[in-house]
């Protein structure tokens, strides 16, 4: 691997464009209906609650991964961008699920991508991961000499999901996969960020967490050993604390920006429940077809569930140079973020 150059970069001043998209996912599918028979569910009760029919679910065994999906993703969005891996200053992943605590999965993307020794780090803002990335991004883009960057939400989040009675209410919602997207200095000052509101509350931890150790138990009454390693949430507080957190979101960066509800062209959202989405699709009047849902075929993907649908909606010729685009996201820690851009 070439060591990155030390000169020759200029620090972009002007506007950052997103020059290329990409995504992947694991190729086992997965029905409501395989899920009926391996715990007491149904698809009746799936759909009802949450509107997912289909999810990916990673095979270890076929050597599926987060790295698997990250480089995946990462090769689509380079080849979409007409850029090699060389060409590449900086990558940011948010995950939550790497596969190993160290290296992260931006490090090792370095070596299967064949990227110089750049600047390469994952951030854990669980399900916002990709939407804190692509606001760290940009700040290091505007402030130091970044011109190319690759931004990733990935996470193969059914590693810790049990598939049986133990942990129905999850393990019915996730699905595994990556997103990524490339970003470019350029000239033309219309593109790049217009907004962007991150935020962190602790207090609410207890609410969506996965103990990997005896002591990391945040609930009283969850010290049974069969929980390590698997997601522990409380959905209904999830469910509530998202539904009033998603309008205001909506409403602090349409305020940052100055602008209003019709003046955004693509609400691109984590895709958590279709219940959720509708009751923040409908606060604001916002029709349909700027307001996308995939959740039926692809479940809770976490910090990929963002990227997939840019990359879904780019390659569909519907998210347009020129277009403003807000992504949002809400998740464990809790967390919450949105970005807005024109692209
Ligand atoms: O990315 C952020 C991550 N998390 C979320 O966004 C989750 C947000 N929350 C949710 O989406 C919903 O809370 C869930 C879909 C997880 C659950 O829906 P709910 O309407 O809040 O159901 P509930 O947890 O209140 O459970 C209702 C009933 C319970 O039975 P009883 O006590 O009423 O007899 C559960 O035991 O549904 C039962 N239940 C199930 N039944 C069939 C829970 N999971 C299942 C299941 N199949 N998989």
């Amino acid at each position: 691997m070439s060591p990155a150059p030390t000169g020759g970069h200029t620090t972009p001043r002007s506007g950052i464009a997103i020059i290329g998209t990409g995504s992947a996912v694991p190729k086992r599918r997965v029905t409501n209906a395989d899920l009926e028979a391996c715990m007491d569910t149904s698809d009746e009760w799936i759909v009802q609650r949450t509107g997912i029919r289909t999810r990916h679910i990673h095979d270890p065994q076929s050597g599926e991964s987060t790295e698997t999906l990250a480089t995946d993703a990462a090769r689509n969005a380079l080849d979409a961008a007409g850029i090699t891996a060389d060409q590449l200053d900086l990558i940011v992943c948010g995950t939550m699920t790497p596969d190993m605590p160290t290296p992260s999965v931006a490090n090792l993307l370095t070596a299967s991508l064949g990227a110089r020794t750049i600047p390469a780090f994952d951030l854990n803002a669980a399900c916002s991961g990709f939407v804190y990335a692509m606001n760290t991004a940009h700040a290091l883009m505007t402030t130091a000499p970044y011109s190319t960057a690759l931004v990733l939400g990935v996470d193969c989040v059914t590693k810790f999901c049990k598939f049986s009675n133990l942990d129905r209410s999850s393990a019915v919602l996730f699905g595994d996969a990556g997103g990524a997207c490339v970003l470019s200095a350029t000239n033309d000052t219309s593109k790049g960020l217009i907004a962007q509101a991150m935020h962190s509350d602790g207090g609410g931890a207890k609410h969506l967490y996965i103990p990997t150790t005896t002591h990391s138990f945040l609930n009283p009454d969850d010290t049974d050993d069969g929980k390590l390693n698997t997601i522990v949430m409380n959905g209904r507080n999830v469910f509530k604390f998202a539904v009033s957190t998603f309008p205001e979101l909506i409403s602090q960066t349409l305020d940052k920006a100055g602008l209003v509800p019709e003046d955004i062209d693509h609400y691109i959202c984590h895709q958590s429940n279709a219940r959720i989405l509708a009751a923040a699709r409908e606060r604001f009047s916002i029709p349909e077809e700027k307001f996308y849902i995939n959740i039926e075929r692809y479940g809770n993907t976490v910090g990929a569930s963002v990227p997939l649908i840019l990359d879904q909606q780019t390659r569909a010729g519907r998210v347009k140079p020129g277009d403003r685009v807000m992504f949002l996201a809400f998740g464990a820690g809790l967390t919450w973020a949105s970005s807005l851009w024109q692209v």
